[in-house]
């Protein structure tokens, strides 16, 4: 499915957040090495940004580097670093020209300097725009960005700036870095994993998934407007019985 006849544009998910799976396979299946499989996920990555802004979605959350990705030989590491420096200076000035506004989650300060450096860049010059905010979760972790939210919400009750009454969902939510995000109402994850690996935990309580049988550079355009037709074929009720979703539309 690649034209958007059958999607309803009025009723595309807010936010899409995306576990970009299957670069290291995609390589080995081509005789390739694992960097060249990152390398074309980088392609896979701007045609989903296209697709994203063309289907009027405001957010696109993707999953880039995860706290555990450390544990991956250095090369691959390194070379993961330089493709994501290369690419944020390489795409910017499309970035604008297309409206898309960058962020990042994730502990940013345990990123290389030269990574930080090219990303505040990008965020700094995008952060005016529109269209679309492109989130980029780097050296990221649900359990560590928990852990540091619980961190943050025990000091304000040890100086009592807040009382135990205080700690609602929502203070909650503003303690994460996703702070201002509204929850995906949809993850995909490709490669054929049925895994959410440390990924948004609290935000995706109530998100539909879609997982895919392929591997990312393999992701496109037809099968990002596949996912969210599926996605608004599915009936989202919120703990609510069918009668009660019916009435309420
Ligand atoms: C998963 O494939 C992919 C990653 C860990 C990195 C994703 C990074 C990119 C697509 C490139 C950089 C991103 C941006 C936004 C510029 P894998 O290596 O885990 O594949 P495998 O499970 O087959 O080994």
């Amino acid at each position: 499915m690649s034209d958007l006849s059958h999607i309803d544009l009025n009723n595309v998910p807010e936010h899409v957040a995306i576990i970009m799976d299957g670069n290291g396979r995609w390589a080995k299946s081509h005789g390739e090495d694992r960097l060249f499989g990152h390398s074309k996920g980088v392609e896979a990555v701007r045609e989903t940004l296209k697709t994203a802004t063309e289907l009027k979605i405001k957010y696109l959350t993707l999953y880039a580097f995860s706290t555990e990705n450390w544990n991956r030989p250095q090369k691959e590491v390194e070379g993961l670093m330089n493709l994501l420096v290369h690419s944020l200076s390489n795409e910017v000035d499309e970035m604008n020209q297309n409206g898309v506004r960058l962020q990042a989650i994730g502990n940013i300060k345990g990123l290389p300097e030269d990574c930080q450096d090219s990303l505040q860049n990008a965020i700094e010059k995008t952060k005016a725009n529109k269209e679309i905010t492109l989130v980029l979760a780097l050296n990221y972790s649900s359990k560590w960005e928990i852990t540091e939210m619980v961190k943050t919400i025990s000091k304000k009750l040890t100086k009592n700036d807040i009382t135990e009454n205080d700690i609602t969902d929502e203070l909650i939510s503003k303690n994460l870095t996703t702070r201002g995000i509204p929850d995906p109402e949809l993850l995909i994850r490709t490669s054929g994993e049925r895994r959410v690996s440390n990924f948004l935990l609290w935000q995706i309580a109530y998100t539909e998934f879609v997982f895919l049988d392929i591997f990312w550079p393999d992701f496109g355009r037809k099968q990002f407007v596949g996912a969210v037709y599926d996605f608004q074929n599915r009936e989202r009720r919120f703990g609510m019985v069918s009668e009660q979703i019916n009435i309420i539309e």
